[in-house]
């Protein structure tokens, strides 16, 4: 049987590692596949060093790729949202099979291409858009396919795990180790994506589509970074049994779902909570499978690009075949997807670290106690430290039974109105993922 004839569009980081493992695994592939796999035209703005390309016709229009008659699959490697929609659109309305490793398109765009892709009758594969060389489309979509899945949480984002692990580990500042990220190619062409979370909540979004079978709803994802995070915080959560994440939830509640991505303090003697550097992990809760961890390389060259050529030998495999009997996108068939409603972040619910700033006065304690318990807030652990120099005041920490954040931030607000607290409380919230 002829090769299958693939156009890569990005010849960046995951596009040069895709087409090093095409070619360097091309025979195991082959036998996989059934078919060899053919790279036969690349658009790039520049050379990749690492790569031999000698041979393989190359352009700096990614739509001459789009267009070649030639070409029955391709490989969407440019990110971001305006660029990459238009071709993967286009590719569609010529008829081609799409792999890319775009989550922001997905996450932002996935229904209306989905849509176009079921009408023109081919398949968008979108494995790389996901924690990078973890098969965890696969697994949710595929793998766990018998269950009702009430949550899962992830580290989804291989740049912030790797800033926060040198942080802890190696006492490096944010900095730093962010320009490590970026030469390694982890970090995003923005890295305030990576840092202010909209990276994990592209990825989050993408989950709980599939764990759920919702649309794609990123624009009601809540978002928080981790660039406001102290060394205090950091110690003072190793002081009381906990690592700081940033995690991306998902859970189905009857009143809806939660769709949050912030930092989280995990019991440090989680699996999830000792995942470090540049590796993902998710963690997914089903009712038939009990709790399914998933771990490996988050970003970089080759995990990326192993995800992106499992896709185009899974696209291979089926593209003969009837497409209403492939799977679907989203895991749910089209017309049976919920619209059971993404909650607000304020109807969420969880457990709460706070960190309050109080002068050192009797009574401080016992008017703390009382807001909380007014709230019918139950306290988990409470920790005073001795007074700090510079300024005089008592950190107090507070570790809070689960409850529902509009009343923690009620909570909260009495906390700072009281004439013994200085300042904003800290708040972060605390998942036991057990
Ligand atoms: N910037 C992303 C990360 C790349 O660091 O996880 C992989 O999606």
């Amino acid at each position: 049987m002829k090769p299958v004839k693939v156009g890569i569009c990005g010849l960046g980081t995951v596009g040069g590692g895709t087409f090093n493992v095409l070619k360097r695994n091309a025979e195991e592939i082959a036998r996989r596949a059934g078919r060899g796999i053919e790279v036969v035209h690349i658009a790039m703005r520049s050379q990749n060093p690492q790569c031999d390309i000698t041979g393989t016709p190359t352009t700096a229009d990614v739509f001459d790729v789009v267009n070649n008659p030639e070409v029955e699959i391709v490989v969407e490697l440019i990110g971001g949202y305006t660029v990459a929609k238009d071709l993967v659109i286009k590719a569609i309305e010529n008829g081609k099979h799409v792999v890319t490793a775009n989550k922001a398109l997905i996450a932002v765009h996935g229904n209306e291409i989905f849509a176009l892709a079921r009408e023109k009758g081919v398949i968008v594969a979108f494995e790389a858009a996901v924690a990078g060389g973890i098969p965890v489309i696969k697994a949710i979509r595929e793998g766990l396919a018998a269950n009702r899945i009430n949550w899962l949480a992830g580290i989804i984002n291989g740049t912030g795990n790797f800033i926060l692990s040198e942080m802890r580990e190696k006492g490096r500042t944010f900095d730093d180790v962010l320009a490590e990220a970026q030469a390694l190619g982890y970090a995003e062409a923005d890295p305030t994506f990576d840092v202010e979370g909209t990276d994990a909540a592209h990825k989050l979004t993408i989950l709980a589509s599939i764990a759920f079978g919702i649309p794609l709803q990123f624009e009601k994802a809540y978002t928080e970074g981790i660039t406001k995070l102290t060394t205090a915080d950091v110690n003072y959560a190793e002081a009381l049994g906990y690592r700081i994440k940033h995690l991306g939830v998902a859970r189905r509640t009857e009143a809806g779902i939660e769709l949050r991505v912030h930092p989280t303090l995990i019991p440090a003697d989680r699996l999830i909570a000792n995942v470090n550097g540049v590796m993902n992990a998710v963690m997914v809760n089903g009712d038939a499978a009990g709790s399914t961890l998933f771990y490996g390389a988050g970003a970089g060259m080759e995990p990326t690009a192993s995800a992106v050529v499992a896709d185009l030998v899974d696209v291979v495999r089926v593209m003969t075949s009837d497409p209403t009997n492939r799977v679907p996108h989203l895991a749910f068939q089209p017309d049976a997807l919920s619209d059971h409603p993404i909650l607000p972040i304020e109807a969420c619910e969880s457990a709460y670290y706070l960190r309050i700033h109080a002068k050192d006065r009797p009574g401080v304690l016992a008017q703390v106690a009382s807001i909380m318990s007014a709230r019918g807030i139950n306290i988990e652990s409470i920790m005073q430290k001795e007074v700090e120099e510079q300024d005089g005041l008592v950190p107090m920490i507070l570790v809070t039974h689960r409850v529902v954040e509009a009343q923690i931030n009620e909570a909260i607000n009495a906390l700072e109105a009281l004439d013994d607290v200085v300042g904003s409380v800290v708040r972060i919230r605390v998942e036991q993922l057990g």
